[in-house]
């Protein structure tokens, strides 16, 4: 079994503090079930110190044949399978995913496109989905009720979805409505008080209640787009789980630091010192949430990569912090950074602040460029990776012995409520 693809480590650009600030467990990666028999857990990568809720998805043991199998087998049996299935099956994938996965996906994309890819290929009986849970549960409310979707390791969850939950979101909801009156319906203006926007990381019965309130799900490709439809009906919103994304995009649209209070769930009027009247001169509140493969990016990358590169050019997801975003020359979901890779002139130099496999993917596809992530330390999304070939091989080949396993079905109630979040925001797509 081999290990990680080798990494794009820039020593040149870290300095001997950095070298010592970062560090990241990169071990086990290349056989995950060996954690999924630990119980609930991120595993190694950005989000291992992250607190994993009990009730987390657990996957359990695939047959030792897939486990013990070399890349070769498992490589030559999804393919066989795939071509057994036939248009029976598509496989989806995201950016972020194993190469080893990335050349059987029959789509690749960021998660707006593949929330819009489940909607559209409506002939396939199975999705196979690789990417995380809030994906695959986002593909099922969006697809057919007779298609099936499966998530290859049902481990394979997102940290910063498991941020917020739906009691939290309730208690932060209703103790708006006691500061800012009735949230269901408009005011003297015509205007709501606030609208619930959460971002496609979540769970879907977060998007469920987003849904049965007026709200809508955003991604990082249409943030902007969602924010500004939002406004025209409310005063304010409520952004949840990702405080990055919310105030990058806030900034973005010129509203101030100090009308985007944070949130900290359970806390009376959300902690960080709100008062009822910083609430309703808000015009973001932002949930206390993060990606952990995303906080790892700081000025100082940006920094050291000048330095190395003074005709460096940077790009950040939306997900880092403010303060790398404004370091950053461009700011991009991850269709927007490959895009921008493709686009450049032969020669350019890119520092990339999002994940590593997606990096280290666009550097050895694009050896006219330069290119390596502002984080040199080789640190993955934990679950990302959590879906290995033997997964995929062992799902497909259940499918042709006409077994599902591993399918994400969310409850028809909450499905009903989260498709009118989800339909909202296909209604908002991305500016290019
Ligand atoms: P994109 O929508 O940009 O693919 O982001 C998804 C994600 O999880 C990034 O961490
Ligand atoms: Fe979640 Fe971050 Fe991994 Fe994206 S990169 S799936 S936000 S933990």
């Amino acid at each position: 079994m081999t290990d990680l693809p080798m990494p794009t480590i820039r020593r040149d650009v870290l300095t001997p503090d950095m070298l010592a600030a970062s560090s990241c467990s990169t071990g086990l990666v290349a056989a995950p079930w060996t954690i999924d028999q630990q119980g609930p857990a991120y595993g190694p990568g950005a989000s291992e110190s992250d607190q994993i809720p009990v009730n987390a998805p657990v996957q359990g043991s695939i047959p030792e044949e897939y486990r013990k199998a070399s890349d070769e087998e498992l490589h030559e049996r999804i393919a066989r399978a795939k071509a057994t299935l036939g248009d029976r099956v598509v496989v989806l994938g995201h950016f972020y995913q194993r190469d080893e996965i990335v050349q059987h996906a029959d789509f690749l994309g960021d998660s707006f496109q593949l929330a819009r890819a489940a909607l559209t290929k409506q002939d396939a009986e199975y999705i196979v989905f690789c990417g995380v849970h809030f994906m695959a549960e986002t593909a099922d409310i969006l697809s057919k009720p007779e298609q099936a979707v499966v998530l290859p390791n049902l481990a394979a969850g997102c940290s910063m979805a498991d941020m917020a939950d739906v009691a939290g979101v309730e208690d932060c909801w209703e103790q708006l409505g006691s500061v800012l009156g009735d949230l269901s319906t408009p005011d003297e203006t015509g205007k709501m008080p606030v609208i619930p926007i959460t971002y496609m990381n979540s769970s879907a019965a977060l998007k469920a209640f987003v849904g049965r309130h007026g709200g809508v799900v955003c991604t990082s490709s249409n943030a902007e787009v969602v924010l500004e439809k939002a406004f025209q009906k409310a005063h304010r919103v409520l952004f949840f789980p990702d405080q990055h994304l919310g105030r990058n995009t806030g900034r973005a649209m010129g509203i101030p630091l100090e009308k985007m209070p944070m949130w900290k769930p359970n806390q009376p009027l959300g902690g960080y010192g709100n008062t009822a009247d910083s609430l309703r001169d808000s015009k973001v509140i932002l949930w206390h949430g993060f990606c952990s493969v995303h906080e790892r990016f700081t000025v100082e990358q940006v920094e050291a990569a000048r330095a190395a590169f003074p005709n460096v050019r940077v790009i950040a997801h939306p997900e880092c912090p403010m303060e790398v975003i404004d370091a950053a020359d461009e700011a991009g979901s991850t269709d927007y950074i490959q895009r921008a890779v493709k686009s450049a002139e032969p020669g350019t130099v890119f520092a990339i602040g999002t994940e590593i496999t997606m990096v280290n993917r666009l550097a050895q596809q694009h050896p006219e460029h330069t290119i390596f992530c502002l984080d040199p330390v080789v640190c993955p999304c934990s679950t990302m990776y959590r879906i290995h070939p033997a997964y995929l091989a062992w799902v497909l080949e259940e499918l042709v012995a006409g077994r599902i396993v591993n399918q994400i079905s969310v409850p028809e109630d909450q499905a009903r409520d989260a498709k009118l979040a989800l339909d909202r925001m296909l209604e908002a797509a991305p500016r290019k």
